[in-house]
């Protein structure tokens, strides 16, 4: 087992950081017609910084996603797929527009499916088509959650859909004029296990409201009411986070 920490002095530094090592880790990679390199991608303010500068490499000619295949890890149910919020526009609009992947490789849980658990299974199925998820980067919650595995969630579960925490609701309603009302409930998220099935998964942990997650996370054991910590079981990990976010260690 091996854990990184890695530890930058704020967040645009972390963006800087893992922009560069996705970058790396793309160039190694060999992809095949049948074998592209697939890339697990988290949304929030966390990875906006590794998407500008994602994006500045790309415009450098640093790097090309054309051999990329995407997979997010969750989307808002009955949110509409062109609302501002939605996960979709969020990834179009702070990357994928401005990079050159290809629109087939691209793929984003759909909210507003009729049958929701079949797209959950789906969506599995479809990781699995692709050879499984080469690096997944992530975010978290201030309660630890990862994706949408909000605390208490099966370390064993899969993708499926999610009524979101209190919590939660009441954080990410800054997104929607701050009107608990029109945060939307119930999510779809992949689960810890498709987490923790990448061969490799990155966090990134940023600014003070994510301390005590990150002291959980790491010095205390693994629990399902702080989903994160579960990366301590796996065998290619690594957290990086702004000194903000060490406060409590
Ligand atoms: C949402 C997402 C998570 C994300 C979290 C933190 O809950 N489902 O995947 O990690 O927000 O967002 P932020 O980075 O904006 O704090």
């Amino acid at each position: 087992f091996k854990m990184r920490l890695i530890i930058e002095e704020n967040a645009t530094r972390v963006g800087e950081w893992v922009a560069a090592y996705v970058v790396q880790r793309i160039k190694c990679f060999e992809p095949t017609s049948f074998r592209p390199f697939v890339l697990g991608l988290p949304t929030g303010s966390s990875p906006l910084p590794t998407y500008k500068r994602l994006i500045e490499l790309f415009n450098k000619g640093m790097v090309s996603f054309e051999h990329v295949v995407t997979f997010n890890m969750d989307e808002y149910v009955n949110l509409p797929r062109d609302h501002p919020e939605s996960y979709h526009s969020f990834m179009w609009s702070n990357f994928f527009s401005h990079i050159d992947i290809k629109r087939e490789n691209v793929h984003i849980l759909n909210g507003n499916a009729s049958d929701l658990e079949l797209e959950c299974v789906e969506y599995e199925k479809k990781i699995l088509s692709f050879g499984g998820i080469e690096l997944f980067l992530g975010g978290i919650g201030p309660d630890g959650h990862i994706a949408f595995n909000e605390p208490g969630s099966s370390l064993s579960s899969r993708t499926r859909v999610k009524t979101l925490a209190y919590d939660t609701i009441v954080a990410n309603s800054r997104f929607f004029g701050g009107d608990l009302a029109m945060v939307p409930k119930m999510a779809l998220t992949v689960g810890v296990g498709t987490v923790m099935d990448a061969r490799e998964v990155l966090i990134i942990i940023t600014g003070h409201s994510k301390a005590y997650a990150l002291y959980k996370c790491i010095e205390e054991g693994v629990n399902h009411m702080w989903t994160v910590s579960t990366i301590q079981l796996h065998t290619k990990a690594v957290i990086v986070c702004d000194e903000d976010a060490t406060l409590e260690l």
